[in-house]
């Protein structure tokens, strides 16, 4: 059976979880990296002011359906108040956790004081963290960090001590620092560091694309859980790659048709859930199909032919003659 770690009252599986990606990790997505095994995800990022101010956007992030769980909902914001009543507001969507965004490297977000910056004022992330989880009641909070703002300020273990003791349940590492924004490689030191330092569940953070970074990613550090972002681009598959080899059965790469099929199911899903007309929604799916062409002979023309999709049929022939060039190669 596979072990299952406990963040609050919430048991998830011991395998990989979806990262928060803003612009990336919609609906349509989790969805697929749920189908695929992920065992947790979690929404786009949300301003807790803005949810304090209007709801235009509330309901379109924070929706949760039940193949999305347990998913968590992330905020972002610096200011104590907006953060407890935007947690009051987005309780009534049910999640199952609340995450708090403190590595956001993106200028918009640091100079309102939220996101990495926080990492900058420690007594500030206790309190934001405080106030959330008093407004959460019994739903978990989490944090998520970097491991520091720059070389000079690697913190991550200050600050993980400091949310553990507002009443944080988990805390996820991304093992880089702000000023790397996605540059470079994950540290992986700092990840064990956290671990070492609070009782908390760790979640590791940075650069693990496939089953054996994973499994190094929990042997080196002793994480309780790994998270993927970008290694799941196109590959949703890594989710069930990566259960298959903690769960000692046998995996099967996906071939090409199987990954085109995936793609298809990925871009209906696209339509099916939004509310524009077919042609503006195949705006959005572009750039996920392009990535499910990744690796293959051929890929570059490929990919600059799903920037030109505007149906469900051209995505459906695209795919066609992209096997048919892989078959011709073999
Ligand atoms: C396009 C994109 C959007 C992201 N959006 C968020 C976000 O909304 N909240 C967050 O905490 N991290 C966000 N991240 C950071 C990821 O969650 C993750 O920490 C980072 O990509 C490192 O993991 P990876 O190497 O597995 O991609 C984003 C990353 C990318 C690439």
């Amino acid at each position: 059976m596979t072990e299952t770690v406990k963040i609050g009252n919430v048991s998830i599986d011991r395998t990989a979880v979806l990262a928060p990606m803003a612009g990336v990790a919609d609906r349509a997505y989790r969805l697929i990296c749920k189908d695929f095994g992920a065992s947790y995800c979690v929404s786009e990022m949300v301003s807790a002011k803005g949810i304090c101010y209007s709801d235009r956007k509330t309901a379109q992030l924070c929706t949760i359906t039940q193949p999305e769980r347990p998913m968590g909902i992330q905020l972002f914001g610096s200011e104590p108040e907006f953060m407890a009543e935007a947690v009051g507001i987005v309780l009534e969507y049910k999640p199952d956790i609340i995450d708090i965004n403190m590595g956001c490297p993106v200028q918009k977000v640091i100079k309102t004081g939220a996101g990495s910056a926080l990492m900058r004022d420690v007594g500030l992330a206790y309190k934001v963290t405080e106030s959330a989880v008093k407004s959460a009641g019994e739903v978990p909070v989490t944090v998520k960090i970097r491991s520091g703002w720059d070389g000079e300020n690697k913190n991550a273990v200050e600050v993980a001590r400091a949310v553990e003791s507002a009443g944080a349940s988990g805390v996820t590492v991304h093992g880089r620092t702000r000023d790397m924004l996605y540059s470079g490689k994950a540290d992986r030191g700092v990840i064990e560091e956290v671990k070492n330092a609070v009782k908390i569940p760790v979640i590791g953070n940075g650069d693990v694309t496939g089953a054996e970074s994973c499994v190094e990613m929990y042997e080196e550090t002793g994480c309780d859980l790994v998270m993927i972002g970008r290694g799941s681009y196109g590959n949703p598959f890594i989710f069930g790659e990566i259960s298959a080899k903690i769960k000692g059965v046998d995996y099967r790469k996906p071939t090409v048709e199987e990954k085109m099929e995936v793609m298809l199911r990925h871009i209906k899903l696209i339509l099916d859930l939004s509310e524009k007309p077919e042609n503006l929604a195949m705006h959005e799916a572009r750039k996920y199909a392009s990535w499910y062409m990744n690796g293959f002979y051929g890929c570059a023309k490929f990919r600059g032919e799903c920037y030109k999709l505007t149906s469900f049929e051209d995505a459906r022939r695209l795919a066609e003659e992209f096997v048919d060039l892989q078959r011709s190669i073999v």
